[in-house]
């Protein structure tokens, strides 16, 4: 006890007299990213880069028969899609271990699409969200962002998007993603619906860091796995929070099967329970 005391003192006089060096990377035009405040949540671990992310942009419309790419480098390519800027816009994101592949953004796409007009942009940032070290995907969440602040801004410039019109959805890591891309805008987007936003190194910490209402001109958040241990929060930092069977097990899981655990960090069985809301936002 006593060892663990001095080693504690010893450790807290060394931090406090070491020169304050915040760590920094800098990915040419997306510019720099740094582990200042309130990113401290990843202990130092900054986002991947743009080729280890693997950012890509799909849109999906009526009008197209087939999914056309989006490069905000290439904002000519962006202008002669067939995005309509007097339609509503649907943005997809995805969370921890899944990607582009994963079915539910396509269920949701296809959904969105039989019901009535939008552009639907899927978000795919597969290979920086199957990380094996979760802080890495945690602090990729934000390269992710600041690119698809930069697409928005993109298809303002060329299309006359209105930022109103925008509704991102984002399930997980995903959720977080969609409340950074309005502080990377300055402007907040139309709408933010989180699906069961992450827990683990969000929850229980100080900076504001996850997705809150500040982030959207109307935040709709659902829990679904917010337990201590589970994949989710149980805080309520929406305009609207619903807590789906009580927001902590869904039916149909086993209480095993909702805890972060090797077996079950690909799937949490509660937390994807939250596809099956996808008939709300229609
Ligand atoms: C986008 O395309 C339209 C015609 O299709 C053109 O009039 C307009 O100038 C283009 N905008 C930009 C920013 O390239």
């Amino acid at each position: 006890m006593l060892q663990f005391l001095l080693f504690s003192l010893a450790a807290a006089l060394l931090y406090h007299s070491a020169p304050v060096s915040a760590l920094s990377i800098c990915y040419g035009n997306l510019g720099c990213f740094t582990d200042d405040p309130p990113y401290t949540n990843t202990l130092g671990v900054l986002p991947g880069s743009p080729a280890e992310v693997g950012t890509r942009f799909f849109l999906y419309t009526r009008a197209s028969p087939y999914p056309e790419q989006l490069d905000y480098n290439f904002p000519a390519n962006v202008n002669r899609s067939s995005f309509d800027p007097e339609l509503p816009t649907k943005v997809i994101i995805h969370g921890y271990q899944n990607n582009l592949q994963t079915v539910w953004l396509s269920r949701m796409k296809d959904a969105f699409l039989a019901t009535d007009e939008y552009n639907v942009i899927l978000v795919g940032w597969g290979p920086g969200a199957t990380t094996i070290v979760y802080p890495q995907s945690v602090s990729n969440t934000r390269i992710v962002a600041r690119q698809l602040a930069r697409l928005l801004l993109v298809l303002w410039q060329t299309k006359g998007l209105d930022l109103n019109s925008v509704h991102l959805i984002g399930f997980s890591l995903g959720a977080h993603l969609a409340g950074y891309v309005s502080r990377e805008l300055g402007y907040k987007v139309g709408r933010i619906t989180g699906l069961d936003p992450a827990g683990p190194l969000f929850q229980s910490f100080g900076e504001p860091i996850y997705l809150d209402r500040n982030d959207a001109i109307f935040v709709d958040i659902i829990h679904s796995n917010g337990l201590p241990g589970g994949a989710g929060t149980f805080i309520s930092h929406g305009h609207v929070d619903f807590f789906s069977n009580g927001g902590a097990h869904q039916p149909g899981c086993e209480a095993r099967e909702d805890l972060i655990n090797t077996e079950r960090v690909k799937r949490p069985c509660s937390q994807n329970k939250v596809e099956f809301c996808v008939p709300l936002f229609l």
